[in-house]
């Protein structure tokens, strides 16, 4: 199932947060998308957040029209709507939001919204936009997002990045196996960074990572082609030594 190597999705909504201090419009996310392709990315990934903390709506078109996208949004009538806009997302990412975490936090509660998610995800696939939904490793969500008919599911791999040990990865390679038995692909991300991005990485199946904040932060000592090259041979050779 996997199509090899796997795809990497840089993130560059923290770009976008460094614009917005200013808003001054440098550094701009489209230089920073070449980049990214440049250095390695398979496609960029942004978050438009229901505040505009940091990707506002023009951004979106500019990136779509020159860079697979996959749009990370919440499942709202709101965003619905600005996905189905042209050029559209190769993706969307379903995740959950709260205005006050100052990330992602958790995973989607498919299994207490499934009438909800189900309905964006027919509507966006109407479009042919692939859709993953981001979950929590947990095998009642995974059965959740294969029931609303998702294409893939994004395991959530916070905690682990947080606490690598044995358990976490434990969790994680159960819902991994889940996801593939369910006939979803595998996709993961959240806080990894070089030291622990290996892991995840071996995870027989997976086909996709989105990463972000530590490509950013470490682009501010190296570049942001070189941090993203950084990664990717990270995930090469995570990939590798699997095999
Ligand atoms: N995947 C999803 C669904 C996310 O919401 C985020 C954070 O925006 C990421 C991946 C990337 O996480 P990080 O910025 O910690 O690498």
């Amino acid at each position: 199932m996997r199509d090899r190597p796997i795809r990497l999705g840089v993130n560059i909504d923290h770009v976008a947060t460094l614009r917005q201090a200013r808003r001054e419009g440098v550094p701009d996310i489209l230089e920073a998308a070449e980049a990214a392709m440049k250095g390695g990315a398979d496609g960029i990934t942004m978050h438009l957040r229901e505040d505009r903390r940091h990707v506002q709506d023009e951004d979106l078109p500019r990136i779509a029209s020159r860079f697979p996208l996959n749009l990370e949004m919440a499942a709202t009538e709101e965003m619905t709507k600005i996905a189905l806009k042209d050029p559209l997302p190769v993706s969307a990412c379903l995740v959950p939001e709260r205005r006050e975490e100052l990330t992602t936090e958790g995973g989607l509660d498919v299994a207490g919204n499934c009438e909800r998610i189900a309905t964006v995800v027919r509507t966006l696939k109407g479009a042919g936009i692939r859709v993953s939904l981001f979950i929590d490793p947990d095998p009642i969500q995974v059965e959740a997002a294969a029931s609303v008919n998702a294409d893939a599911v994004e395991l959530h791999t916070g905690r682990y990045a947080r606490t690598p040990n044995e358990a976490e990865r434990e969790v994680l390679r159960e819902s991994a196996a889940a996801t593939v038995a369910a006939g979803l692909h595998l996709h993961a991300g959240h806080g990894l960074d070089l030291n622990n991005v290996g892991f995840v990485a071996a995870l027989p199946d997976l086909e996709e990572l989105n990463i972000g904040f530590s490509i950013v932060a470490r682009a501010v000592f190296v570049g942001l082609e070189e941090a993203v090259r950084e990664m990717r041979r990270a995930i090469d050779a995570a990939e590798e030594a699997a095999e």
